[in-house]
């Protein structure tokens, strides 16, 4: 395989990538931060970006440096099931045994939040990810069950994360009464030239590369290809390499990266 070509001691650009290995892009930094005043804060926070950005990534990282002792995370992404299940879902994430009727079971969340953030001194974080398929009703029970009106202080974190189209949807004068209640909204941005550069030798270097693999023109070429975007620069590269092997160049270059993009037909 090209690891052993390449002399790689692990295989780079994986999916599986440990947060302490995360790279420190400027709009990776800048969520983190971000996301770090909304733990401070409290309440409801807005992730988006296109497909591939690094949101989940980014939220990984944020609910992975949580004490599990202050803060209890309960991740959801809303693309399964139906709305009732994933109402239940957030029960169970709070550890009770989810009730029948919707009314019963918005209750039902409300004193389980209440309970960690009062009694526990534990604050819940719903991370409730790829929003970008809820519906307007959906938006509107959420901005229901996350109304504690009568506490002055939020016993909760919640952060709505999907693509662009997300902050456009709550954007809609029906969806005012939760857009107005975010207090943080971010959009991550893509890599610039130079990030994706360092990026790709970040990967490498995490895979044991001990020399150059990609040379200047192919990276260039990566850049335009994936227009910065981590996951098409993962995908793209790991075809480089692929076909890199393949054609028995050591140094990628701009011909292995042509060939790369065609097989993925980008
Ligand atoms: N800061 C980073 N450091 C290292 N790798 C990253 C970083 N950001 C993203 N990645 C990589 O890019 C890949 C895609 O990121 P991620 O899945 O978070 O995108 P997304 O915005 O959630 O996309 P989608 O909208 O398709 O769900 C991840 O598998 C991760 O390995
Ligand atoms: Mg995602």
């Amino acid at each position: 395989m090209y690891k052993a070509f390449y002399s790689l001691s692990a295989t780079p650009f994986t999916k599986d990538l440990k947060t302490s290995n995360s790279f420190a892009s400027t709009s990776f930094t800048e969520v983190s931060a971000r996301l770090d005043y909304l733990k401070k804060a409290r309440g409801m926070g807005l992730l988006v970006g296109e497909p591939g950005a690094g949101k989940t990534f980014s939220l990984r990282n944020f609910a992975e440096s949580l004490n599990p002792s202050l803060y209890k995370v309960i991740y959801f992404p809303l693309s399964t099931g139906t709305v009732m299940d994933f109402f239940r879902g957030l029960a169970i994430g709070l550890g009770e045994e989810p009730k029948f009727r919707k009314v019963d079971l918005f209750h039902q969340i409300q004193r389980a939040v209440l309970v960690y953030f009062r009694e526990r001194k534990i604050t819940p974080v719903f991370i409730l990810d790829e929003m970008q398929m809820a519906r307007n009703l959906f938006l509107h029970d959420l901005s229901i069950l996350f109304n504690f009106g009568m506490d002055s202080e939020s016993p909760f974190i919640l952060i709505l994360a999907g693509l662009p189209n997300l902050q456009s949807k709550l954007t809609l004068n029906h969806n005012r009464p939760i857009s107005q209640r975010l207090i943080m909204r971010y959009k991550m941005e893509p890599l610039n030239k130079e990030e994706v550069a360092n990026y790709i030798q970040h990967h490498m270097e995490l895979a044991g590369a001990r020399h150059q693999i990609f040379s200047e023109p192919a990276v260039s070429a990566i850049t335009s290809h994936s227009r910065g975007w981590p996951h098409l620069i993962n995908n793209l590269a790991t075809n480089c390499l692929l076909s890199g092997y393949q054609m028995k160049k050591e140094l990628i270059d701009e011909e292995v990266v042509r060939v790369a993009v065609q097989e993925m037909s980008m």
